[in-house]
């Protein structure tokens, strides 16, 4: 099952709606790892650099490396961690352009459901990570309906409309990602069910933010004017409000890390 593809060309954009989103998981995400600071870190699918950043901020690396096709979301993290050791370089997760083990730690923060073949792009983390060393992933729980975007995404079911979303939904199920680590040899594998919350100010704010962001602006594009106005409409009938008229929303995701065996 696979929904309509997202494009993730502008950086900017991206940290309005799905960076603000991949920070409030990243931070439960690195408290979890609970990581030392001082460790050489691969983060795959960097995208504009929200999980790295978030590195710097808890646990500065020693060093970091970023990879990611879109060059749109590498200037965006170049420019964010501009001073830092950090290096964002142009790569696919099925390839990485790094030697076998020569990181400490490899991430794919919300990634794994991205990447054409998930079980390569595990080996390729735990082939560039030193022996001891940690691969760790979460990922929006898509199957379970965690997704940030599933209120819009089933007003666009309900319209007819294929909604946006990651080519490969079920690699983010917790008995997936628990297979495709011990299907790579990873050990003392662990997982964790990350719930966030986000808060709008109004109607208006979660539309405007959503609308902006990757996927769903794409989906937009291809809807007439009369449909983008029903889902709309639609939305703002059915998302619960406070007194404040503010919305709030909630999002889970999968978490797993491990260690590659010495
Ligand atoms: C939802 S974004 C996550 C970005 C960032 N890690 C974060 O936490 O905000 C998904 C990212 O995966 C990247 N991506 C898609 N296919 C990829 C592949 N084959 N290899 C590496 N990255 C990929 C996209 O370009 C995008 O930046």
């Amino acid at each position: 099952m696979s929904g309509q593809s997202v494009r993730f060309d502008d950086g900017a954009a991206y940290e309005d709606m799905m960076g603000n989103w991949s920070r409030r998981a990243g931070e439960t995400f690195i408290d979890w790892l609970a990581p030392r600071a001082g460790m050489e870190w691969i983060d795959v699918g960097c995208g504009n650099g929200a999980f790295s950043h978030l590195l710097f901020d808890r646990c500065p690396p020693a060093r970091l490396v970023g990879v990611d096709p879109s060059e749109g979301q590498l200037a965006y993290a170049r420019s964010r961690l501009g001073g830092k050791p950090a290096s964002f370089v142009a790569g696919d997760a099925m390839a990485l352009p790094c030697p076998d083990r020569s990181f400490d730690a490899a991430t794919m923060a919300l990634v794994i459901f991205f990447v054409p073949d998930p079980p390569k792009g595990v080996a390729e983390m735990v082939r560039v990570v030193r022996p001891g060393g940690e691969v760790a992933s979460y990922a929006w729980d898509m199957p379970g309906g965690g997704f940030p975007m599933e209120p819009i995404n089933r007003e666009l079911r309900a319209l007819g409309v294929p909604p946006p979303g990651p080519p490969r939904p079920e690699a983010s199920a917790m008995g997936a990602l628990n297979s495709l680590w011990s299907n790579a040899g990873v050990e003392a594998i662990e997982t964790k069910a990350i719930t966030v919350e986000r808060v709008f100010a109004g109607f208006d704010d979660f539309w405007d933010t959503n609308i902006k962001g990757p996927g769903l602006k794409q989906t937009a594009e291809r809807m007439s004017p009369p449909m983008l106005d029903e889902l709309r409409a639609r939305l703002r009938a059915s998302l619960p409000r406070d007194a404040a008229g503010r919305v709030a929303c909630q999002a889970r995701a999968n978490a797993i890390k491990g260690r590659v065996a010495a």
